[in-house]
């Protein structure tokens, strides 16, 4: 006998388990499944983002930091601190039990809303009566029905061709936040988002890092001048990042591994490394989905193909997140997650693409929202510019941390803002005023006149809002 629900989610990650909440939430009796298992096998809700994505990389990020502080920075404050030393294992364990704590999480959560979680993979079984019947293959196998599917099966790390990843010395995502000693030497392909967060961890702890990037611009989707000033910063760290490379033959020894590549310049070189991270994207993930068995459309990259409001080519299937077109985000995921939930509904659930933040945790951090300064050039909009850089704010002068600066974009007409680029001390956090900003179409004049608390990082936007105007106050 099938189990019959309203809303079946299959895909228990960001998308997947926020749109399960949202629907059960709005009334409906929702299922959710997902195969991720723990060390020991159990349930391990939460996906990428949780297992091995946002949360795991941050926790790393974090100790890292730690580190570098009590061994570089500490001194400034007069703070002594002699033969700092870093337990790798424990600094993992630790990471291991953030990423618990948020899969212990989400099964309260799934429990408070009575939402049914089933462990296991799920599978289109064929359309049916009801709906869709769908299969779980988990401990036991069970069969579901439901009217409405929302698929949320992310994403996986991409290989480079003929190098699979054997999470020893050729590592994914995965085996990058599983390192167990601290490498000599780091070798990164793709100095994209992983390529320089996963960098940016082993560097502080000491390792030798060198970043091998295929395009000859550093970070092109960001601002060119965010992108400058960030880059001028990781070469003083000493993160080593190769431009404009074509990575070649890669030789796995016992002991580490090889990679032939040739140079901007068109040198053929090699570098010898311990490990190897290969972060150049990822792809959508449908497989055991078992798609054929229904007909749903797949684009030319694998990923599920759908319409604005995330519909698929069938009647009752929706797809959300990594799985669909669009930035590999966990918020963007959660978004769609909700907005499908609303759309089954019948409310008017709405994701704004063109506010959707982006951040790389690097130090300096870099954050942005809306179009940059390129974009707004190839698109022919006229546009005004401000900037004001941290070395002229209070508290990051406080902070210790004065690299980078904010730059606001707004159109030279109306002066609605167009785009905020961050790079620098807690942009992850700053970005969300200039978030809230566009969403309500505010012009720079509007953040200028806002009242920012005194001493705040939040005062250099401020301040990049009077530049747009060029009448900043403290620069
Ligand atoms: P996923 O999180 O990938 O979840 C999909 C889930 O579906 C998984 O649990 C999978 O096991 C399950 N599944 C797949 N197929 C089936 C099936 N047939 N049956 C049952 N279950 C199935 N994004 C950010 O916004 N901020 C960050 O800081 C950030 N950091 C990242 C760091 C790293 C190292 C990586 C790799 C990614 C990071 N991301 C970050 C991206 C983010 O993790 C993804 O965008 C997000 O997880 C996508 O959510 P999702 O729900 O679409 O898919
Ligand atoms: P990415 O798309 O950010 O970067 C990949 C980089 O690899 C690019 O610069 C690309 O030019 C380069 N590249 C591709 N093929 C190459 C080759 N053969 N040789 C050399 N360079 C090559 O992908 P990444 O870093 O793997 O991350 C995947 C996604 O995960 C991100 O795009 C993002 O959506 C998400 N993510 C988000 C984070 C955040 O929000 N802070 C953190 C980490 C990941």
């Amino acid at each position: 006998m099938s189990k019959q629900f309203d809303v079946i989610v299959i895909g228990g990650g960001p998308g997947g388990y926020i749109a399960a909440i949202r629907a059960a939430q709005l009334g409906f009796n929702v299922a959710c499944i997902d195969e991720w298992k723990n060390e020991k096998g159990g349930p391990a809700p939460g996906g990428t983002c949780t297992n091995v994505g946002c949360i795991p990389s941050k926790a790393l990020l974090q100790s890292s930091e730690h580190f570098e502080h009590a061994n570089k920075h500490f001194a400034e404050h007069g703070i002594t601190a002699s033969d700092v030393k870093m337990d790798v294992a424990k600094m993992i364990a630790r990471k291991d039990t953030v990423v618990k704590q948020n899969n212990d999480g989400i099964l309260y959560l799934f429990k408070k809303n009575k939402v049914s979680f089933f462990h296991g993979r799920g599978s289109f079984v064929k359309a049916a009566e009801g709906g869709y019947e769908i299969k779980v293959a988990g401990a036991a196998e069970e069969s579901l029905t439901a009217k409405q599917i929302i698929i949320a099966t992310g994403s996986n790390a991409r290989a480079l061709p003929g190098t699979p990843f054997d999470e020893e010395f050729v590592l994914s995502n995965d085996g990058a936040l599983r390192v167990g000693a601290v490498p000599k030497k780091l070798g990164l392909i793709g100095s994209g988002v992983i390529g320089l967060e996963m960098g940016s961890v082993w560097r502080r702890l000491g390792a030798e890092v060198t970043i091998l990037e295929g395009l000859p611009t550093f970070l092109g989707a960001v601002d060119e001048q965010i992108a400058k000033e960030a880059k001028k910063a990781f070469d003083k760290q000493g993160l080593k990042i190769e431009l404009g490379v074509k990575v070649g033959e890669i030789k796995t020894g016992k002991k580490g591994v090889s990679i032939a590549y040739t140079n901007a310049k068109g040198e053929a070189l090699s570098l010898d490394v311990d490990k190897l991270i290969v972060s150049i994207g990822r792809v959508p993930n449908t497989i055991g989905l078992n798609v054929e068995a229904v007909g749903l459309a797949l684009d030319e990259r694998g990923a599920i193909v759908v319409d604005a409001d995330c519909k698929t080519n069938l009647p009752g299937v929706w797809a959300v997140g990594d799985v669909v077109r669009g930035p590999m985000l966990a918020h963007k995921a959660e978004e769609e997650g909700v907005a499908v939930a609303e759309r089954i509904a019948g409310q008017h659930g709405h994701v704004n693409f063109n506010t959707v933040p982006w951040v790389i945790y690097t130090s300096p951090e870099i954050a942005w929202v809306g179009r940059t300064e390129q974009q707004l050039k190839a698109d022919g909009v006229k546009y005004k510019a401000g900037t004001f850089p941290f070395l002229a704010n209070g508290r990051a002068r406080a902070l210790g941390d004065t690299t980078g600066m904010v730059k606001m974009l707004a159109d030279a007409e109306t002066d609605e803002i167009l785009g905020v680029h961050i790079v620098g001390p807690q942009a992850s956090e700053l970005i969300s005023e200039a978030v809230v900003a566009m969403e309500f179409k505010a012009s720079s004049e509007d953040i200028a006149r806002i009242c920012h608390a005194h001493p705040s990082l939040s005062e250099a936007t401020k301040e990049a809002a009077l530049a747009v105007d060029k009448r900043t106050l403290n620069f």
